[in-house]
């Protein structure tokens, strides 16, 4: 759907990112702001929140509102829907996601707690919390991020492979159901992005990425083009190739090959839970 008139009478007046403050939250937040959306923007990080919420609110002029809370708290959803009180909230991009780089067994329990909080337990309560109004109204739209690690399980990222797969198979669910509702459904599985996240598991020489990446605002471009058109998504022509070309091998072989990628990734066992 790219006529921003149309855009904004199906998934507006608000919508809601989680996860916000930069990398493809913020972009997100700037694209949806530019099709004439105000926006809830929900991070944990007050100041880099705030900046790119001042940014938005310069540039585009739309109503911007700030949440901050930690979304692995068990009463997300209760806390976000008193953030956003009355506000019609049309689109929901639950974007936020936390993960380590690191063998399985070295992984604290604690951490693998959050991770799943944060990536599964936060998306289906921000669900419970906006999309009854989206049914009622007969329209709406919900992003979820997924990743193309969901496809396999890898090398140092089992636990995050496995909540993007569980993003997959959700957003697949929801999609069916909601349809009929008028609520659509798009789950985006990127590839290598450059955000703040993503630079964090790279070597820190710029020459030495391990896998060519997208620029945010591509990925959120396509994500934006392709809600209410298709179910999911894999942004970039050469990450759709290589995922059809992976699919077509033996499993075990795809995930082989993953595994030899990811392997060369930083370690990163200890992000903020
Ligand atoms: N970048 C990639 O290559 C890539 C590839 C595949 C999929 N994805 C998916 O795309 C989405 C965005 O990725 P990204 O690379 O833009 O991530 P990012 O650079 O790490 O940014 C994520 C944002 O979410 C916030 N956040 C994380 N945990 C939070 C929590 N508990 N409560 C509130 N806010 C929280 C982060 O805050 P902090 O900075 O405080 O953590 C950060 O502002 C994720 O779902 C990711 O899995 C990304």
């Amino acid at each position: 759907m790219s006529n921003d008139a149309s855009f904004r009478s199906k998934y507006g007046p608000w919508a809601v990112v989680a996860g916000a403050a930069v990398g493809l939250g913020a972009e997100y937040s700037r694209q949806i702001a530019a099709r004439g959306l105000s926006l809830v923007m929900i991070d944990r990080e007050p100041g880099a929140l705030a900046a790119t919420a001042d940014a938005i609110r310069g540039e585009h002029g739309v109503g911007v509102k700030t949440i901050e809370v930690d979304l692995a708290r068990p009463d997300v959803g209760e806390r976000v829907a008193a953030g956003v009180g009355d506000l019609e909230i049309g689109l929901l991009v639950y974007n936020a996601a936390i993960g380590t780089v690191a063998p399985f067994l070295e992984t604290p329990p604690a951490l693998e707690d959050a991770v799943i909080d944060v990536n599964c337990r936060g998306p289906l309560r921000l669900v419970h919390a906006f999309v009854p109004a989206m049914v009622a109204r007969g329209r709406g739209g919900v992003i979820l991020m997924s990743s193309m690690s969901g496809n396999f399980g890898s090398a140092q990222l089992a636990v995050y492979a496995a909540t993007k797969a569980f993003t997959l198979v959700f957003g697949d669910a929801i999609w069916a159901e909601l349809a009929p509702h008028g609520v659509d459904v798009l789950t985006v599985q990127p590839g290598s992005t450059r955000t703040p996240g993503w630079l964090s598991s790279q070597p820190s020489d710029p020459g030495a990425e391990i896998m060519p990446a997208m620029e945010p605002a591509d990925v959120v471009r396509e994500a934006l083009a392709n809600i209410g058109v298709e179910h999911r998504l894999i942004p970039g022509e050469a990450n759709r190739q290589g995922a059809e070309l992976l699919a077509q091998l033996p499993r075990r072989q795809a995930i082989e090959m993953m595994s030899q990628l990811t392997a060369k990734l930083i370690r990163n066992d200890r992000p903020r839970p």
